[in-house]
């Protein structure tokens, strides 16, 4: 095997390769000699049209999947939030404002220096008229003017501005009708003026009769209808709905950050610290039992799984694969034996062993014998030859279980399966169906004796902390992680699970599998440099 220098290191195509650990027997079981396994991480859409994965895609798609996930949370939120705006909204008392304007005057203006003078005077003046608008003084004439038996709530009610850089005095009411606001306003400015008018005339001895040439004139009713206020309805059901979204969101955050299960590939990939090698759909054709030759959609994820196995390592292609996963249930007789299928399909002599002793369902999966199989080959009862049952290809073959033992994991584990495996890698691929890795050391002894396995992960069901355990065996035993295969994953979640497959996006694609087929060969066949690597398997 070559060394590919100092690691990682990409290749043309954009294939990015990680040297993952030394030391690893190699597939003709001659001998120790450095073994690499390879971390597919990014792959050329162009030239192979594999997974294709930005980090900022990653990042923006992982948003989008939240938000796609928990579609039912986001709107639940946004209408709780929604109602408790409009809600509030309605119990808020509807409050109208109305708005008087007066000028200050000042002076006579007989030449133009006066009313410079006057005008300077009339803006200095209207600032200072400012807080008499709230004082008991003007409440009391309002009251009197409005015939109000208390002056209580009308300070509170009115406020009072000059427009900037001019003699222009306005006052502000708020009420609860248009009409007491608008009359509120006009009586306010009355009021002003009036008391104005009063404080003006009043010379240092008290004296009331003297004049003033400074005056508050209304210049402007105020309009009705007044502008209503408050409650602002719209403003407020448009900050109930953004309000509930982003509660909606920041709950599904936290759901996804506490979520302990595996459900996108980068998950996968961060934990097993390999690529993920394929996305298998939940789909109704491998929930049989039975191995389906016509996969309909499911077809096209197996096809990439096959050929992404083929560009695990370039120079020495896997040639024996170990199929295994954290626990029971979670597919791995199901891929082991369509991958098979597919393999022996695309024109390459296949083997499918099935190595789980405890609990084999190759033989119900192919609807064929399995009585005479691989502990009785092991134990040299039974010749290989006689033992292996031609598949539903003439590139297949099956090596079934046989009689279940009492000692699988010695079977397993033992020097003759060892050379049995490094026999017929030499002229087959091998595909060995292998017991749960964390359950039992089998398929731990099995991967040692192989080129490296991939690790089923069911997607939604598998734990982190499982997939993360299942590498530190891997690395424990000495047996290559190849890659992993997210399996069963529903089908609302293909697009974000699948970055750049695009498989939610297109999928009237791959329903022909007919054509897809044709596809993945002329795919298979693009380039002068993909049609060597495809010698290897
Ligand atoms: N991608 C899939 N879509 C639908 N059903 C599946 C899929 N993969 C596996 N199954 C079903 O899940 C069950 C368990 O699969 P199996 O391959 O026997 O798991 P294991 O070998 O890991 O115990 C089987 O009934 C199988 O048909
Ligand atoms: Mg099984």
């Amino acid at each position: 095997m070559h060394r590919l220098g100092d690691m990682p290191c990409r290749l043309s195509g954009g294939v990015r390769w990680t040297r993952r650990r030394p030391g690893v027997r190699d597939a003709s079981g001659a001998g120790h000699r450095p073994k690499f396994t390879y971390h597919v991480t990014w792959l050329s859409p162009a030239s192979l049209g594999l997974v294709t994965r930005r980090k900022a895609d990653v990042e923006f798609l992982d948003y989008w999947q939240v938000a796609r996930r928990n579609w039912r949370l986001l709107v639940s939120s946004m209408l709780v939030a929604v109602c408790a705006a409009a809600v509030y909204s309605l119990t808020q008392p509807t409050v109208y404002s109305a708005t008087s304007t007066a000028y200050v005057v000042a002076g006579t203006s007989e030449s133009t220096g006066d009313a410079l003078a006057g005008s300077a005077l009339a803006k200095e003046k209207a600032a200072t008229y400012l807080p008499l608008v709230s004082s008991q003084q003007v409440a009391m004439r309002i009251a009197e003017d409005l015939g109000l038996t208390s002056t209580q709530g009308i300070a509170g009610s009115l406020t009072a501005s000059v427009v900037k850089e001019s003699v222009l005095f306005q006052v502000t009411a708020t009420s609860s009708t248009a009409q007491s606001a608008s009359r509120l306003a006009q009586a306010a400015v009355r009021a002003t003026a009036a008391e104005v008018q009063a404080l003006e005339t009043i010379n240092p001895t008290g004296d009331a009769t003297a004049t003033t040439v400074i005056r508050v004139v209304p210049v402007q009713q105020a309009a009705t209808p007044a502008v209503r206020v408050s409650p602002t309805v719209k403003r407020n059901l448009v900050i109930g709905t953004l309000l509930g979204l982003s509660l909606g969101f920041v709950i599904a955050l936290i759901r996804r950050a506490m979520d302990r299960r595996v459900r996108m590939s980068t998950e996968a990939e961060e934990l097993a610290g390999v690529g993920t090698l394929g996305i298998i759909p939940s789909a109704p054709e491998l929930a049989t039992g039975k191995l389906s030759p016509h996969l309909g959609p499911a077809a096209e994820a197996m096809r990439l799984l096959r050929t992404n196995i083929r560009f695990v390592s370039v120079d020495h292609p896997p040639r024996s694969i170990v199929v295994t996963s954290a626990n029971p249930d979670e597919g791995k007789s199901t891929i082991a034996a369509h991958l098979a299928f597919m393999l022996a399909a695309s024109g390459q002599p296949t083997i499918l062993i099935d190595a789980d002793l405890r609990r084999p369902s190759q033989a119900e999966l192919f609807d064929v014998d399995g009585a005479v199989g691989l502990t009785q080959v092991l134990a040299r009862a039974v010749p290989l030859m006689d033992a292996l049952v031609t598949g539903p290809h003439p590139n297949l073959e099956l090596l079934l279980a046989g009689r279940i033992p009492p000692n699988p994991s010695e079977l397993v584990g033992s020097e003759r399966m060892h050379s049995l495996i490094a026999e017929l890698s030499t002229t087959h691929i091998v595909i060995i169906d292998a017991p749960p890795l964390l359950a039992v050391t089998d398929a731990g002894l099995l991967t040692v004796a192989s080129d490296g396995a991939l690790l089923v992960i069911k997607s939604g069901s598998t734990f982190k902390e499982q997939v993360a355990l299942c590498r530190d065996t891997f690395d424990r035993v000495g047996g290559g992680l190849l890659g992993t295969v997210l399996n069963l994953v529903p089908k609302k979640d293909l697009g974000s699970a699948v970055y750049g497959y695009g498989y939610a996006s297109h999928p009237n694609h791959y329903y022909s599998s007919h054509d897809s087929r044709r596809d993945d060969d002329s795919r298979d066949r693009r380039s002068s440099a993909t049609r060597e690597l495809s010698k290897g398997v």
